[in-house]
């Protein structure tokens, strides 16, 4: 059995060499040890580490049913949550919600508090039957808190006292006042498990439940997220790709490239790219040493930042996930003179895999170090891998620096000054 991706390392060698990268893991083969049996962090948040404790067989019933009930009664289902605790389901969403027209659309909510937004969500569900999927690990988190009550407001106003029938709330299973609204008003209830913080959740009932509703393939996703956990903590850590990249784009750092980009060329994939941007930039961006996330969709990027990463200032590093949908679509001729007939007749793929190989190499070329994922097309066995993947690979990398990787206390200061604000 062998993972889909593969992680090419070689496109860094001009400042990391792959001995350097196996030196450096075998010089930390504690750390890395240790880390494959979970020991750094908070005790309690260590829940994600297992995929079987929180998308076990009975949970992902459980799930499957609540998402039936709602695909039943509802035609939209809006997902109120924010950050970390809604950025997994948003990516699987994102990436497949085309190929299921049958089922509700998901529209997302409750990640901004602008008036305009809200509104405009309003105008989008419309006069179709709507159901809700509030998300908050700590329900005192303002946006979801104060939408999920616009949203109360709403439902009742379309549907009366049996509003409650469409409403499920995913929350903390103590110290938590959804669980305490759940029991009260008889809303539906899913656990966000104590023991996995915000941006780990995608593996349980939290991101689950908004990918089933969109006839997204739960069971295969685990599964396969499942088959990557044993694959990974099973490898020699310096075979390890997780390990490795961990290792890789922290060497770079120190060679002077502050910031990591992951690259893309679906758009269907950027939202993934904004989750991954969640893990690693909130997870390890609590010390000075540490890299700043970002991401590109190319082609768009390429014609906007794209010329900054070509000659501007080299501290950037790129990491591509190769990962293109097929589809059989070819570049028909044209009666008009249009100057791309020599295009005739190609697959439209094929050119987006040119700008894929044209702008790694210009950039490689010109200095930019580039990590890639070579992946297939995108399924939900690739999707559940990706999850997995990066998840432990995130734990390594925070370990690897010294950084705690399951609190983010800095997010905690805005809300100082606004409840401040606020309460004036
Ligand atoms: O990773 C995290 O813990 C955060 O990004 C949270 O998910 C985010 O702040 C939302 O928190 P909550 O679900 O408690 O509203």
């Amino acid at each position: 059995m062998k993972l889909k991706l593969q992680f090419n390392e070689k496109y860094i060698d001009k400042y990391v060499t792959s001995q350097e990268i196996t030196n450096e893991i075998l010089k930390n083969k504690q750390l890395f040890e240790d880390s494959y049996q979970c020991k750094y962090g908070d005790v309690d948040r260590k829940g994600w580490f297992v995929v079987d404790n929180n998308a076990n067989d009975s949970m992902l019933a459980k799930i499957k049913q609540v998402a039936r009930k709602i695909a039943k009664q509802a035609e939209v289902l809006v997902v109120i949550g924010i950050g970390g605790s809604n950025r997994g389901s948003l990516a699987a969403v994102e990436c497949f919600k085309y190929d299921h027209p049958d089922c509700p659309e998901i529209i997302w909510a409750g990640n901004n508090l602008s008036a305009t937004a809200l509104q405009r969500v309003f105008d989008k569900i419309g006069g179709r039957s709507v159901a809700i999927d509030v998300i908050a690990k700590d329900f005192r988190t303002i946006e979801p808190g104060l939408t999920f009550r616009m949203f109360r407001q709403y439902l009742k106003q379309r549907y009366g006292d049996k509003y409650v029938d469409r409403v499920t709330v995913c929350g903390s299973v103590t110290h938590d006042n959804l669980k305490e609204m759940a029991d009260k008003y008889g809303y539906t209830f899913l656990p966000f498990p104590e023991e996995v913080g915000g941006r780990y959740c995608m593996l349980t009932p939290v991101g689950l439940l908004p990918a089933a509703v969109a006839g997204i393939d739960i069971d295969k996703l685990v599964e396969s997220a499942r088959k990557t956990e044993q694959l990974l903590k099973s490898m020699p850590i310096d075979k390890n790709p997780a390990v490795r990249y961990a290792v890789a784009r922290n060497l770079l750092f120190r060679k002077g490239f502050q910031v990591e980009s992951m690259v893309v060329f679906e758009p269907e994939l950027e939202h993934f790219a904004r989750w991954w941007l969640q893990e690693f930039g909130e997870t390890e961006g609590k010390i000075q040493e540490c890299i700043y996330p970002d991401y590109y969709c190319f082609s768009e990027d390429l014609h906007a930042i794209g010329q900054y990463v070509q000659q501007g200032r080299r501290f950037i590093m790129e990491t591509y996930l190769k990962c293109f949908k097929p589809t059989k679509v070819v570049i028909p001729q044209s009666d008009e003179q249009d100057g791309f007939d020599y295009l005739n007749g190609m697959q439209y793929d094929k050119v987006n895999q040119a700008v894929y190989d044209g702008s790694f190499s210009a950039h490689y070329n010109d200095g930019v170090p580039c990590m890639e994922f070579v992946c297939p097309e995108p399924t939900e066995e690739l999707l559940g891998e990706l999850y997995y993947f990066f998840l432990f690979a995130v734990y390594m990398s925070a370990n690897y620096i010294h950084v705690n990787p399951f609190n983010q206390d800095g997010v905690e200061n805005y809300k100082r000054n606004m409840y401040k604000i606020l309460k004036k």
